[in-house]
């Protein structure tokens, strides 16, 4: 494991753990002994079960639906369908994009997995077995499932529910400028392009989706325990969909098995539950099986991207211009900022500085579920990052350029920071050349390269891939990012109690990403109280402030902001009632963590401990007892973590297969909070990118029928195929952060794909390969270096 340098002024002693402290993980110490208590944990008294009819076809007219049958089996409640919705307005909702979602179909189903009837019954077993006896009549139509042909002019329309939708286009957004993109092309020396695909994926996280409705009958307070990685926004949200008086709603996010993005939608099942619940009388637990969560609920990627490097021939870049059309799936669901509705597509110029871009974002509606969640990545930057990455590698090969050397001629200097993008972003600081020299290193690049040849002369394929991005997290400060208009801050309310432990409550929701320790630390640092003695809380409406919730690494730019300077709120009037009980002024005293001492009189002090007793026992006349605060922070910016991977690989020229061989991880996050817990999120990004590279992806065929709803079909990596990592880091705080952190949970997702894709194409690069799809299949890898054979045999 690496050490991080924390920076003198933030650097306490290890029995306090503040910032850059391996701790272990206080959550852990349940998960370990099977204490979580997820959602499936829940049990409440009188509780009934839901289960959810879905549509097996992807596109059809609901002629009729018969639930007769259903209702009459011995145990079931009720049914629903959605004329059953209808009668109460509850038919349709409104998406976090502020697209409507159909919650039960009404007039038709437009994507397999399409939510068409619900069960109520006394157990779940019973209500698996009603949906059976369901009648669906459905006429078939014909299903649209690529992007591109619903583009297509003669394309059926698959939103006919929305007036005034003549199309399947759900956004068209453009960024940067054309004339000066168009002048820069027609002045360059060359112009270097590439089309490819990024495969629709699922999340999967371990824990599906699901909630526990339970709506009191005498006071009509509605509380719903939910899979949620975003409480307070979806409390919101359900108050606007269903009329309710916010004040009547709690939402409790329990223990949560992984999110990745997948829970961040409003899937239609809470909505049904909750109003079933409501009509009833009675608990009622809705949890899906694995099937259903991987055709039904939130996807990501899916874009057909083209983008054009304009360069000099020595390789600087002069300008950028891509084009790319998204498969949103049936309905646009996914939460975006309002501002960017292609989510954060346009840091496409990634980490180089030229002067111009001009991108065209188009979305379109398809027969397939819907798509777009923000997994493990910060709203597209994942499929922004992956195209520079391969563009900028291809262009190396052309101009006979090392892939190395033509990133350092291109990279934004550090000095150029803040540094303003083409496509209208400000980074707020980097050192992507430290960054690569520091991964070029670590794998002894030059030697490689060498080895290279070497191995090329004995007919051996070795490939050396490299990426450098630049990551935008942190969503984001209130001008330009907000969600259904809420913007995007989040909060910290901080309580110190008489004994001198606290208890932490924030907006923001962890699915395992260890908030419960790290946000412990960063109190730690800024009061001197140790980290074991202050209790994280997240997840409760009722007794959280407001925040915006936890996804596209988010949670320490801007919570942990938030909880750095209410933590320094506390400690100025820690301060006060220090000098209160030295007798001295403050401007006399000193801070070292955890106590304030008189200057030049280092034993004449007083602990935070002695402290917080005084603020509830001996405070001074006039003061407000007591020692607590809450703070909203509106970040002033993104925060932009970046690194440098590189990635060998040796080809098997006879089978296509290819397997890794090194991967040098070189991250940037800023200061690291936890050095083990970032370490650990980087590990789990860099599993996800090499599953993308290399197996993990979802295909529909050309009925519409999604092949991958198992993990059978959908194939996720065990520890058997991952490769080993090798992590370095350098640390470039950013500098509006309280304490220089950057967000990093998603880093290695959205940074290491490129990598793999570009070692493998480095491998037959000199046989002219340059495009090589995700996922880097065998058998394409194998049809490429034919094809390379038969091109230069005629
Ligand atoms: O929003 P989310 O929690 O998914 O992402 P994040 O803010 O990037 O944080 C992921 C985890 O890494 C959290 O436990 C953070 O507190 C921790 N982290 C850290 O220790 N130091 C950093 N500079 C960034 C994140």
């Amino acid at each position: 494991m690496t050490t991080t340098e924390v920076p003198k002024e933030l650097s306490t002693p290890p029995e306090i753990g503040g910032i850059g402290h391996s701790l272990k993980r206080k959550e852990d110490a349940r998960f370990i002994q099977g204490a979580g208590n997820y959602l499936d944990d829940i049990t409440l008294p009188h509780m009934l079960h839901m289960a959810i009819l879905r549509s097996p076809v992807p596109h059809a007219r609901i002629n009729s639906i018969d639930t007769s049958a259903a209702q009459a089996l011995a145990g079931v409640v009720a049914v629903v369908t959605g004329a059953d919705l209808a009668a109460h307005g509850l038919a349709w909702m409104p998406t976090l994009s502020g697209d409507t979602q159909a919650v039960l179909a009404t007039d038709k189903v437009r994507f397999q997995g399409q939510e068409v009837a619900a069960v109520i019954a006394e157990s779940p077993y019973i209500a698996w077995d009603a949906l059976e006896l369901i009648e669906v009549d459905y006429d078939q139509l014909p299903p649209v499932v690529d992007p591109r042909q619903a583009m297509a002019p003669d394309a059926p329309l698959i939103r006919d529910d929305k007036e005034g939708q003549s199309d399947n286009r759900c956004y068209h957004w453009e960024a940067g400028e054309k004339e000066a993109t168009d002048r820069a092309f027609a002045e360059a020396d060359t112009v270097v392009a590439l089309d490819t695909h990024y495969p629709r994926s699922h999340p999967a996280p371990l824990e599906t989706c699901g909630c526990v409705a339970d709506v009191s009958p005498a006071t009509k307070h509605v509380t719903i325990y939910m899979t949620s990685q975003a409480p307070h926004a979806h409390r919101t949200v359900f108050a606007l969909v269903a009329g309710l008086p916010e004040e009547n709603i709690r939402i409790i996010s329990p223990d949560i098995g992984g999110g990745f993005g997948n829970k961040v939608p409003v899937y239609p099942g809470y909505v049904v539950a909750t109003a079933a619940s409501l009509l009833i009388g009675r608990p009622v637990k809705w949890v899906e099986s694995r099937s259903e969560n991987l055709i039904s609920t939130g996807f990501a990627r899916d874009y057909y991207m083209h983008g054009a490097l304009a360069l000099k021939r020595d390789g600087k870049i002069l300008a950028l211009r891509v084009s790319m059309v998204s498969d949103n799936g049936a309905f646009y669901a996914d939460a975006q900022p309002t501002k960017f509705k292609a989510g954060l597509f346009h840091i496409v110029t990634g980490s180089y500085d030229f002067p111009a871009a001009h991108i065209v974002t188009d979305g379109a509606y398809t027969n397939k579920a819907p798509g777009g969640v923000a997994y493990r990545c910060s709203f597209r930057v994942t499929e922004a990052s992956y195209l520079i990455e391969r563009l900028v590698q291809n262009a190396a090969y052309e101009l006979g350029i090392d892939p190395a050397e033509i990133r350092m001629r291109n990279f934004i200097q550090p000095e150029q920071f803040p540094y303003h993008s083409p496509t209208g972003f400000v980074y707020d600081s980097g050192n992507y050349p430290a960054a690569l020299k520091l991964a070029l290193e670590m794998v002894g690049y030059d030697d490689l390269r060498r080895e290279q040849e070497a191995a090329r002369a004995e007919g051996r394929l070795i490939g050396i891939g490299i990426a450098s991005f630049t990551e935008v997290v942190g969503a984001g400060h209130s001008t330009d990012y907000d969600i259904l208009g809420l913007k995007m801050f989040d909060s910290a309310e901080l309580r110190v109690h008489p004994t001198g432990k606290a208890i932490l409550k924030l907006g923001v929701k962890a699915q395992g990403q260890g908030h419960e320790t790290t946000f412990a630390q960063i109190v730690a640092n800024e009061l001197g109280i140790p980290a074991n003695d202050i209790l994280v809380m997240e997840g409760d409406t009722d007794n959280t402030p407001y925040g915006l919730g936890t996804y596209a690494s988010r949670s320490t730019p801007v919570g942990g902001a938030a909880t750095a300077v209410v933590a320094r709120q506390l400690r100025d009037k820690a301060r006060k009632l220090a000098a209160h009980l030295l007798e001295a002024a403050e401007e006399d005293l000193e801070w070292e963590p955890g106590r304030f001492f008189v200057k030049g009189a280092h034993d004449r002090g007083v602990t935070i401990q002695d402290v917080a007793f005084a603020a509830y026992t001996n405070f001074p006349e006039g003061m407000e007892p007591g020692l607590e605060g809450v703070h909203y922070y509106d970040p002033p910016n993104m925060t932009y973590p970046f690194g440098s991977y590189v990635v060998v690989v040796e080809v098997d020229a006879g089978t296509g297969q290819w397997k890794v061989l090194r991967m040098i991880a070189v991250d940037d996050c800023g200061v690291r909070i936890n050095p083990m817990i970032v370490e650990g999120q980087i590990h789990g990004g860099l599993t996800e990118g090499f599953a993308m590279a290399n197996m993990q992806f979802i295909t529909f065929d050309e009925d519409g029928n999604c092949i991958g709803s198992n993990f059978m079909d959908y194939l996720i990596p065990t520890a058997w195929e991952t490769p080993r990592f090798e992590l370095g880091e350098t640390v470039t705080p950013s500098p509006h952060h309280p304490i220089g952190a950057k967000g990093v949970g998603e880093s290695a997702t959205v940074g290491s794909p490129a990598a793999y894709v570009n070692a493998v194409v480095d491998a037959l690069a000199h046989l002219g390969v340059r495009n090589l799809d995700m996922p880097v299949l065998p058998h394409k890898v194998w049809a490429a270096i034919n094809e390379a054979g038969a091109r230069s045999a005629t």
